[in-house]
């Protein structure tokens, strides 16, 4: 959308329909957390089962997971986070602003590598700081740089004791995959290649939570790992690539929104990294990242925990620690590139109306079910029959009574609801040729038809598969 007002019009959208709000709201909020109102649940509940069915029942070979979020604090030792997982940081001396070093070093063209140490990034800074000013106030005195590690620390049972270590909640999803490796391997005896995906809640101390659900401190990952054999994983990982980016297409979203991009900067796991990006009103980013892992996470894990991670491939009689192509996408990222690529302003009767152009079968709501009157009982009554007759449809059939006919409509367009049913006296047979039709009302073309209730359960069910 070219608009350039567009992120502030979806924010307030989704706080004045019920998609997203400020986590604490009432205490001033929290920086970096949001809650799913009614709405949105039902968005990001409908984007989950869309993804676990693409990437879990329509698979071969793949197994679903839910790990626990605690782990044992050797796994982040043994994953690097608590060493390599850390952003650096720097303070601006007259107004104490914190900015993201690598990110304005980029601003201006110089890229600093992730496996930089505390001394080399702060010798790159150096010099360059007299082309980086802060973004706050405009100075260009900061302090040194610090390396801040973005591990989130809690504790867990008897916290009063001494000596007791931190625990950490996940910094990215998929090490609960890791550590459950070998359980699916004994108990599913998958046969290489094979998955296993999980959408998991993963935290990070990001210094600086911006565009709203874009980078937050609490998030969703929903991942997919696949186990393959050593170096065989150009092929596979061209093949992910491209069904990762056909899945968001069958969401809804218009493919030229969508884009890879491939990392300078790699991750101290990944030897080779891409990037799915949408394109956000602010510009192309990403949403999805693609990594080849190759034996780094297990290899790591067996040597940690002293556990032997191998796997016993029956096919070549050998035994190998598989290599890892990983997909990880953020469900808040998700949401908002589905929200934004949906969101339309329009004419409509003379007036401009916001519609969300949800993919049916990701909108929360299906279809609203309306007696044309409701203070006429026995419209009420058939409306209510005719609700039910559809729930069996799908669930997720709304009830509106509130209002003139256009005004209901206009609160369903906004919240992206494919289909609105209006139960009039023709339904109860006024015109006896009419009996049992009723008003299907579509949201994209606010085109009317008369159909039976058969055919527009049956056009409910075609649109939401
Ligand atoms: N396990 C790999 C991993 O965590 P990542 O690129 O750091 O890789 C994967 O994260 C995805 O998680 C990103 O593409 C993004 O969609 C989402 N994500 C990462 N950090 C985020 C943040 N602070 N807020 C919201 N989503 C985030």
């Amino acid at each position: 959308m070219e608009d350039k007002n567009v992120m502030e019009k979806i924010i307030s959208l989704c706080k004045r329909r019920g998609f997203i709000f400020q986590g604490s709201e009432i205490y001033g909020g929290l920086a970096g957390i949001y809650d799913y109102g009614p709405r949105g649940v039902e968005l990001l509940n409908n984007i989950k089962r869309a993804w676990w069915s693409a990437n879990v029942y329509e698979k071969d070979n793949f197994y679903g997971l839910d790990a626990g979020m605690f782990k044992n604090p050797r796994v982040w030792e043994a994953s690097g986070h608590t060493s390599g997982f850390s952003d650096p940081l720097a303070e601006c001396k007259k107004c104490n602003a914190r900015i993201r070093v690598d990110k304005v070093l980029d601003a201006v063209g110089v890229s600093a590598d992730e496996k930089m140490g505390e001394e080399q990034i702060n010798e790159l800074f150096d010099a360059h700081r007299a082309d980086i000013a802060c973004p706050k106030c405009g100075a260009h005195d900061f302090s040194r740089v610090r390396k801040f590690n973005l591990l989130v620390k809690s504790n867990l049972g008897d916290f009063t004791s001494e000596g007791n270590e931190p625990v950490y909640l996940p910094g990215e999803a998929c090490q609960g995959i890791y550590l459950d490796y070998k359980n699916v391997v004994d108990s599913m005896q998958p046969k290489i290649p094979f998955g296993i995906a999980q959408i998991g809640k993963a935290f990070r101390n990001e210094i600086s939570p911006r565009n709203f659900l874009f980078r937050t401190r609490e998030m969703e990952q929903a991942d997919t790992q696949l186990f393959i054999r050593p170096n065989e994983n150009k092929e596979a990982y061209e093949r992910i690539k491209n069904e990762r980016l056909e899945w968001y297409v069958s969401l809804g979203i218009k493919r030229e929104n969508l884009r890879f991009k491939q990392h300078e900067n790699l991750v101290f796991y990944a030897k080779d990294a891409w990037d799915i990006e949408y394109n956000f009103p602010w510009g192309f980013d990403e949403i999805e990242g693609i990594h080849d892992r190759t034996d780094y996470d297990l290899t790591q894990h067996m040597k940690f925990s002293g556990v032997d991670l191998n796997y016993f491939d029956s096919e070549t009689n050998e035994k190998y620690i598989p290599w890892i192509l990983e997909t990880s996408a953020g469900m808040g990222r998700i949401l908002m590139a589905v929200m934004t690529d949906a969101y339309h302003e329009d004419e409509m009767a003379g007036e401009t109306r916001v519609v969300l152009k949800l993919s049916p079968k990701i909108a929360p709501v299906k279809a609203m079910v309306a007696p044309l009157l409701k203070n006429k009982p026995e419209l009420v009554a058939k409306a209510r029959e005719v609700r039910k007759e559809l729930q069996k449809v799908h669930p997720a059939i709304a009830w509106d009574d509130n209002g003139n006919i256009g005004k209901r409509y206009r609160r369903q367009d906004e919240i992206g609801t494919p289909f609105c049913i209006t139960i009039d006296f023709d339904t109860l047979g006024e015109k006896p040729e009419l009996k049992d039709t009723v008003t299907l009302r579509h949201r994209d073309s606010g085109e009317q038809e008369r159909l039976t209730i058969a055919e527009v359960a049956e056009r409910i069910k075609e649109a939401i598969q």
